[in-house]
């Protein structure tokens, strides 16, 4: 029976992992350890909390002893190794907590893994996933390729690069069987408003400014959430030892062009005038150091291993939206509390 520990379970991602996880591999019990900081949220998990395979367990990464004792507990065979500081906006104020979470939290994962593995390697799986934000930023042409080099230029890209150096640095060196994945921007259920697409549904739900950073002419190349669970699942069972894969949409939006069209298709759905949502875009200052255009060439994992995204940006986007119409609990339970301090600091200087 595989044992598989899941990083992050209770996170925007990791939830939709979990699932799917539990959904395909039915012989396995699915150990989710979160540390449930700001991001990870246990309603993510509602539906599935009951599940025979599925454990919970409240621990943070950064803590080493007590992570051999969850390997050893529960005789982990597999991780999926999804934990970390997520947002570029957090890791230029604070990066300090990125390299604790990041760096720190994923080296202790990979020695917590090492000394309970020892050298008896057969059926085990390190996988850890990661950004396409490590290959820094592009003009207007191009892709990241797998053999794109590393060129981080946030304090969050830089500490999942190091993250995936420890992580290459286990596998040359003790023989670690380990797989990476690098996956473009993610957008679906269960995203935590802090970031763009949830965070101007939200603020157009409340008829509040849409704070678009510069001119909006950055590119991003937007993943639906569950076609990365897919492609995480995909490389999980039929990856390849040491390599990494590209995970991405060929979906590349401005970010103005993106936020119009959440405008609109929030204004249809609500039944308001045409053009009423779009009055709130506000232009404010740029983010520091900010990445021009992100664009992932993924056709290793489309050709060596099948997996090709399943839905039309237009049509994931309405089902986010529906969602976030439909969980209008959810929405409020993350947004009290420390999301308005967040947003008044983040969003509110002068
Ligand atoms: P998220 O911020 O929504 O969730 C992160 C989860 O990790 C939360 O549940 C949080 O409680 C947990 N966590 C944070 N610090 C921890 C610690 N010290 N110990 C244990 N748990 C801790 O992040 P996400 O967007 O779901 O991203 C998941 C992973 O996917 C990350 O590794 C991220 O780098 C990667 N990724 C994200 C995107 C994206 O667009 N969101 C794209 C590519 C890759
Ligand atoms: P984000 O969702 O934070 O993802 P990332 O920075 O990891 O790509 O941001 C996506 C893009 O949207 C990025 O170019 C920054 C921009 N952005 C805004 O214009 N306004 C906002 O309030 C946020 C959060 C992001």
């Amino acid at each position: 029976m595989k044992n598989i520990l899941i990083t992050g379970g209770a996170g925007f991602i990791g939830s939709h992992v979990v699932r799917l996880f539990l959904e395909t591999y039915k012989d396995t019990r699915i150990i989710n350890l979160d540390a449930l900081t700001y991001a990870g949220n246990l309603e993510n998990l509602r539906d599935i909390e009951d599940h025979p395979n599925y454990t919970f367990v409240h621990q943070d990464i950064t803590d080493l002893n007590s992570l051999r004792k969850i390997f050893k507990e529960y005789e982990i065979s597999h991780v999926v190794h999804l934990a970390a500081e997520s947002h570029v906006d957090r890791s230029i104020e604070e990066p300090l907590a990125f390299v604790e979470t990041n760096v720190i939290g994923t080296v202790n994962l990979l020695q917590a893994t090492k000394e309970y593995w020892g050298d008896n390697f057969e059926d085990k799986l390190f996988y850890h996933v990661s950004t396409d934000e490590v290959y820094g930023s592009l003009n207007e042409t191009g892709f990241f390729y797998e053999d794109t080099a590393y060129d981080p230029r946030s304090p969050y890209s830089a500490s999942k690069a190091s993250s995936d150096h420890f992580v290459r640095a286990y596998y040359h060196t003790y023989g670690l069987p380990i797989v990476i994945s690098n996956c473009s921007n993610n957008y679906g259920p269960n995203h935590f408003p802090e970031k763009l697409i949830p965070l101007m549904i939200n603020n157009i739900l409340h008829k509040k400014p849409l704070p678009v950073y510069g001119e909006g002419l950055n590119v991003r190349d937007w993943l639906f959430v569950k076609d990365h669970a897919r492609a995480i699942s995909t490389i999980f069972s039929k990856g390849k030892l040491g390599e990494t894969y590209n995970i991405g949409g060929h979906n590349e939006w401005t970010n103005i062009d993106l936020v119009k069209l959440l405008c609109r298709l929030v204004d249809q759905k609500m039944g308001n005038p045409g053009g009423q949502s779009e009055e709130l875009i506000t232009f404010v200052k740029d983010r520091a150091g900010h990445d021009l255009r992100y664009a992932i060439d993924a056709s290793k994992l489309k050709d060596e291993l099948g997996w090709v995204p399943s839905l039309q940006f237009e049509e994931g986007l309405s089902q986010t939206i529906d969602w976030f119409l439909s969980n209008k609990e959810w929405l409020e339970h993350v947004t009290s509390g420390e999301y308005q301090k967040y947003y008044a600091k983040m969003y509110n200087k002068s």
